[in-house]
């Protein structure tokens, strides 16, 4: 039996398969294959849903220096901002009255939120909203912080491995940084009751089919409940400035590999695709993918959440993006709902 028959029939498969399933992914037949397996998956757990998460980018700040990253704390031309509780609160108001249902508070790593400053936001946002489920994303903290957190009212983090490739690792990050105290929060996190989100970039530089096969692995044994990946795209401002993006057709292959691998898993077509091809995160949506997650950060910071470059929904209202992804939805023959939206276990 070759790979693709395998992974059909099992949904899992060895480092070794998976190399080999990935060096067929430019094979029509191949594509169209785990394209409609990832589908029929997607509509048995999910139906036509489409879940929702109200993204708010609350800091700019950050005190890492990954070389792909346009807000890493070395770039010195990145204009600055943090939102204040009151801001986050209004967004989420807001976020609230369009039919979100999931606040993401994503930002980068910024002391200046100590964790009794954090606590205190999620606390707000879980008293004011408590059928709204409150999702995390702010890098590597310790275990205290994240138990700190989980009682303060947050279900679920957001925290991508980027690559599970040590060596590819290190050259995506300063030595400071390594892959195992990233694979150990994530791994508190879920011993902590956290829905955990995992991921990576697709086509970052120096990552090879060989490190996309170790991710696969990866995912495979973390059993994350959310899977972020979206193309790599360059900054101008950093040492990756010249380097190619990520293929937007390797992209649509994983989110289908992802899909099978992870039935129940939560996928969002992400706004990387949407970057890269202005039908990408409907094209997305039909190979697998389930979520979608718009911005809710006021408009006057979105430019600064400048992780690459051309992202797109930069100058665009929460209403406008949400009216906008309604009919991208539905273009592609899926709904956008107003649920929490929570894995299926
Ligand atoms: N291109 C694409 N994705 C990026 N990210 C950071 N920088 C880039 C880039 N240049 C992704 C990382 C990070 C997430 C928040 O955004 O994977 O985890
Ligand atoms: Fe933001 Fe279309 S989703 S403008």
């Amino acid at each position: 039996m070759d790979a693709v028959e395998k992974f059909l029939k099992d949904h899992s498969l060895s480092l070794e398969e998976y190399r080999e399933l990935l060096g067929r992914w430019q094979e029509a037949d191949v594509r169209e294959v785990l394209k409609s397996e990832a589908v029929k998956l997607r509509k048995k757990y999910y139906g036509d849903k489409v879940f929702t998460r109200g993204l708010i980018e609350f800091t700019n700040y950050c005190k890492n220096n990954c070389y792909y990253c346009g807000i890493r704390k070395g770039n010195h031309n990145a204009q600055r901002y943090r939102l204040t509780k009151e801001e986050i609160l209004e967004c989420c108001k807001q976020g609230y009255e369009l039919g979100f249902r999931t606040f993401v508070l994503q930002g980068g790593e910024d002391p200046y939120y100590t964790d009794e400053k954090m606590a205190d936001i999620i606390r707000s946002i879980r008293e004011s909203y408590t059928d709204c489920a409150i999702t995390l994303s702010i890098g590597e903290k310790s275990y205290e912080s994240y138990r700190l957190f989980r009682e303060a009212g947050a279900d679920r983090y957001l925290l991508r491995h980027e690559t599970a490739n040590e060596e590819h690792y290190g050259k995506l990050h300063p030595p400071q940084m390594s892959l195992a105290n990233r694979m150990k929060c994530l791994y508190e996190l879920k011993e902590l009751g956290y829905q955990v989100g995992a991921g990576f970039m697709v086509g970052s530089p120096g990552q090879t089919l060989d490190c996309i096969a170790r991710d696969l692995v990866f995912l495979q044994e973390l059993k994350p409940q959310m899977v972020g990946i979206g193309p790599f795209i360059p900054h101008h401002d950093t040492e990756f400035a010249n380097e190619p993006a990520g293929s937007v057709d390797l992209t649509l292959f994983l989110l289908s590999v992802i899909r099978i691998m992870l039935p129940k898993v939560l996928l969002p077509a992400t706004t990387a695709l949407g970057t890269m091809d202005p039908r990408g995160r409907e094209k997305g949506l039909s190979v697998g993918a389930n979520v979608v997650m718009p911005n809710l950060s006021p408009v006057m910071n979105r430019k600064k959440y400048d992780l690459y470059d051309n992202k797109i929904c930069t100058g665009e209202e929460a209403a406008e993006c949400r009216g906008c992804l309604g009919r991208r939805v539905e273009s592609v023959g899926y709904r956008l709902v107003n649920e929490r939206g929570d894995a299926i276990q």
